[in-house]
């Protein structure tokens, strides 16, 4: 038999792109959102699809005879969280507390939920090993609170768990619609729009991206992985590029040539993150899309987003 593989967060962007990878590699898949952001028509239509919000007791029943769980859904938009803490906590935490229970009594065989490396925002170690531990922002904290209670779980009540401190992830399907965007997809989307993009702050800031294609991969090696057990890791490209050189990559592919608007610092933003990618290696992972390719893929799904009606002139800021 085929193992039942349950997604929480199965209409964002990283929880549709597994939910695709393990249709495709056979899996059964139980996919879990209240699409607060997520979007309906991005769940494939193999998935047995729930509308229901982690923080429901109605989750209970939709684990039963599942082996696997994926924990992605979150309320994850930095700037958002920050007007938002009592909100974020309680999506963040007692959400993913309802989750592990429901992991816990349904005897699921592992818990592979989402941290962050948001973790390491007041770090001054680069690249960052998962040692660090250097919240700052709310939803870093209820991130690096998971984190704890993932532990707890472990030694408490003996829940496997597996934790993805994921640098930047890009790729097709990143939420777009946002309050502030991911920088990719905002570039990209006011490039073809022939508008200007907006940079925060003065784009010296460096950040380690990471495609989806490649944390999937080491998604499907956690599914029966005995070595990734109650460990977590990075999941990062291995190195970090600054903004505006992300900017002059989009213009090269897209042979456009826009000045970018510099507006303020978004408060509470590191200026750097690069992380030590050691753990996730000596599982046997790499990150292997180049990022120039993971752009060009990425301006194709945008392109046709774009042709849908999905994206208009005014859907980012
Ligand atoms: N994308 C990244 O670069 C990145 C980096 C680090 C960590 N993460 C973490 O990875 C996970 C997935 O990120 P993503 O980029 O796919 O986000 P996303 O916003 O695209 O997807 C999150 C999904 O969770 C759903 N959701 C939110 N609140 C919910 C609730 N209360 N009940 C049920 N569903 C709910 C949303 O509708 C959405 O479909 C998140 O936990 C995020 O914090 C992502």
């Amino acid at each position: 038999m085929t193992k039942k593989i349950l997604i929480t967060g199965v209409a964002g962007f990283i929880g549709s792109n597994l939910a695709e990878r393990l249709i495709k590699e056979g899996y059964r898949v139980v996919g879990v959102d209240n699409l607060s952001a997520g979007v309906l028509e991005q769940v494939p239509k193999e998935v047995e699809f729930h509308k229901i919000d982690i923080r429901s007791k109605d989750i209970f029943p939709v684990f039963n005879g599942v082996d696997v769980v994926f924990h992605f859904a979150a309320k994850n938009c930095i700037s958002e969280c920050q007007l938002y803490p009592l909100e974020t906590a309680d999506v963040n935490i007692i959400g993913t507390l309802n989750v592990f229970d429901a992991s816990l009594k349904a005897k699921v065989d592992r818990v592979i939920y989402a941290e962050s490396s948001a973790i390491y925002e007041g770090t001054e170690i680069f690249p960052t090993p998962e040692t660090n531990f250097t919240p700052q922002t709310f939803y870093a904290i209820t991130k690096a609170s998971n984190h704890l209670f993932a532990k707890a779980y472990q030694q408490f009540f003996g829940l496997k768990t597996v934790g993805m401190r994921y640098l930047n992830v890009y790729g097709p399907r990143q939420d777009y619609r946002r309050v502030v965007a991911p920088v990719m997809s905002a570039f990209i989307i006011k490039f073809l729009m022939g508008k200007r993009p907006k940079i925060f702050g003065n784009g010296l800031k460096r950040r380690d991206f990471i495609h989806v294609d490649d944390i999937n991969d080491f998604h499907i090696m956690c599914i029966n992985n005995e070595k990734v057990i109650n460990k977590v890791f990075n999941l990062g490209g291995g190195k970090n590029y600054s903004i505006m050189e992300i900017y002059k990559m989009i213009q090269d592919i897209l042979k456009i040539k826009i000045e970018p608007e510099f507006l303020p610092d978004v408060p509470g933003e590191a200026f750097e993150s690069l992380g030590d990618i050691t753990e996730a290696r000596k599982i046997g992972w790499e990150p292997k899309m180049p990022l120039r390719d993971g752009l060009i893929g990425m301006i194709d799904y945008i392109k046709k987003e774009i042709t849908k009606g999905n994206i208009k002139s005014d859907t980012v800021l």
